[in-house]
């Protein structure tokens, strides 16, 4: 996959990590870059092609997948975090707005467009993880990290669906990136330009995964200690 003459549609890409993935591909020298809001108005990144796409809605993403026939590469970034404990009476619809966005959001994205990507090539697919794929901060992130979890088992089935259409899935594991969703956090944050030029660098290497941080990678490593991580209770 070439970032080059590629066709992107970046989800979420009015702020934050999506709005610096949309600028870092054309910086990277993409042919066009759909840059997909809930409002369309609010991108603003001259040379992009604004698309409205709420990715919960089933119809946004057939109506977007009918009109945009030459993509080559999908970001899926658009997520939410609702902070909370499970045990409180709001977790469970919290839980269920966060699978909808964060899991089957991207799942209904690919299937939208893998079709479009196989006519164009194969191309490619982001899909943004977490760190908290793997971790849940005690008594905040339960059904984050529930959501981030499933979308990273259905990433990885669907990496292996997509292979024999020839189209690369990535999934991108982050700790704290430097956006409004992280905009309470004391600890250190990764600025998302960086993210996105490790993460097309990844793309372009053909990586299946890209742990972009150290404390990624040192949680990574501790899914097979003892204790594991995600036994361990961390702050
Ligand atoms: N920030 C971090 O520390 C961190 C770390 C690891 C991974 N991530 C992941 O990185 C991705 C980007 O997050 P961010 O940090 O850039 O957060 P952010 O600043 O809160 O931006 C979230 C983006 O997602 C969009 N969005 C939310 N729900 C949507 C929906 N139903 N349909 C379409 N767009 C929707 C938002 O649009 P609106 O403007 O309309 O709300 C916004 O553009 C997410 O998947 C997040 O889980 C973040």
């Amino acid at each position: 996959m070439k970032i080059a003459g590629s066709v992107a549609l970046v989800t979420g890409a009015n702020r934050g990590l999506g709005a610096a993935f949309a600028r870092g591909l054309m910086a990277a020298g993409a042919a066009k870059v759909y840059a997909a809001a809930r409002d369309p108005a609010t991108v603003a990144l001259p040379g992009a092609v604004p698309v409205r796409l709420d990715v919960t809605r089933p119809d946004d993403a057939a109506m977007l997948a009918t009109q945009l026939s030459d993509v080559t590469l999908l970001v899926n970034n658009a997520g939410i975090a609702e902070f909370g404990p499970l045990l409180a009476p709001n977790a469970i619809d919290a839980l269920h707005k966060q699978f909808e966005t964060n899991a089957v959001g991207p799942l209904r994205l690919v299937q939208a467009f893998a079709p479009t990507l196989a006519r164009n090539g194969g191309g490619g697919v982001i899909n943004v993880l977490s760190v908290l794929s793997w971790l849940t901060l005690p008594g905040t992130t339960g059904g984050y990290s529930a959501s981030k979890a499933a979308a990273w088992a259905l990433g990885n089935a669907l990496r292996q669906e997509l292979k024999a259409q020839g189209t690369e899935l990535l999934a991108l594991h982050a700790a704290f990136i430097d956006t409004d969703m992280a905009r309470g956090v004391a600890s250190a944050k990764t600025s998302p330009d960086e993210i996105v030029r490790l993460a097309l660098a990844a793309l372009e290497a053909g990586q299946p995964e890209l742990l972009a941080d150290a404390t990624t990678r040192d949680v990574q490593r501790g899914l097979v200690a003892q204790p594991p991580v995600y036994v361990e209770q961390r702050a």
